[in-house]
């Protein structure tokens, strides 16, 4: 496995791959990699594609006052990681190697990016669409796979694809949860194991409005109540926000129907979590 860090090493290894006939299926990740990546990486292969996994955490989707600096960084762990899952490249570019300093071209959607995350993160999809729109033109994938997790990234990215034209075939992939529910993720790193307990809300919540809809309730104001009051019964839990929406839009809803999408954001102590499901 290579492990590259020059955007022009990287655009060269992506035209000798497609020029052997091979397509490219790439994993874009932050880093501090789990089994969640685990499961991209293992998506990517069985498209029988060659697998880059880029590996950067990207300065321009954090705010001031976000995690960026204390965001958890090990290349070493990460890279074994790839090696196992046959990753066939990764992509890990420096800061001064990703943006110019006088970089001056942003690339935003300006719709599905202003609700839920983007209300609350104005700097997330604009720096999201940036960096995945120049890790498109550096590795040059045929497929690009996104966890399922990150609901509302993943519809900006297909509504990006769609809309620049990016020959890109957008893979989703279902989350992964620990045994009692918690989707897996980097930032669950940051939970005490106090609050590591009580982050079990999420899902909880996301399964009472999966067990009243199946039951007959579709009125999304009830359903988003009753997350609203499962979030509450943890006492370290405070929520951001639980909506069900249009799972292509993301337009907020009255009435349900099966396939809308479940969304909420939950601080547990001082971490912000966030966790879906498709009704
Ligand atoms: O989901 C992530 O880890 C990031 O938002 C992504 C897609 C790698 C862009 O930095």
């Amino acid at each position: 496995m290579e492990v590259i860090r020059s955007i022009r090493q990287m655009q060269e290894a992506a035209s000798t791959v497609k020029r052997a006939g091979r397509r490219i299926a790439l994993v874009p990740t932050m880093g501090a990699l789990h089994e969640g990546h685990v499961a991209l990486m293992r998506a990517a292969r069985s498209k029988g594609a060659a697998v880059a996994v880029s590996i950067y955490v990207n300065p321009a989707q954090f705010a001031p006052q976000e995690d960026f600096k204390r965001y958890p960084r090990d290349l070493d762990a990460d890279t074994a990681i790839c090696k196992r899952e046959g990753v066939d490249v990764v992509f890990a570019p420096t800061d001064e190697e990703m943006y110019a300093t006088n970089a001056s071209t942003w690339v935003e959607e300006s719709l599905l990016s202003r609700r839920l995350e983007g209300e609350r993160r104005p700097h997330l999809f604009g720096g999201v669409c940036t960096v995945v729109a120049k890790l498109f033109n550096i590795c040059q994938p045929d497929i690009a796979v996104f966890g399922q997790k990150d609901y509302q990234q993943l519809c900006v990215v297909r509504r990006m694809v769609r809309d620049m034209n990016f020959p890109v075939e957008i893979h989703p992939v279902p989350t992964v949860r620990e045994a009692d529910g918690l989707a897996l993720s980097s930032r669950n790193q940051y939970l005490t194991p106090m609050d590591r307990a009580q982050a079990t809300v999420l899902f909880k919540a996301l399964s009472v409005a999966q067990d009243l809809f199946n039951a007959g309730e579709i009125n999304a104001h009830r359903l988003e109540a009753q997350m609203l009051r499962t979030v509450e019964f943890a006492p370290s839990a405070r929520l951001d926000y639980a909506e069900i929406a249009d799972a292509e839009t993301l337009a907020p809803l009255h009435e349900v129907k099966r396939g809308d999408v479940a969304l909420l954001a939950v601080y547990i102590g001082k971490t912000r979590l966030i966790d879906n499901l498709i009704l």
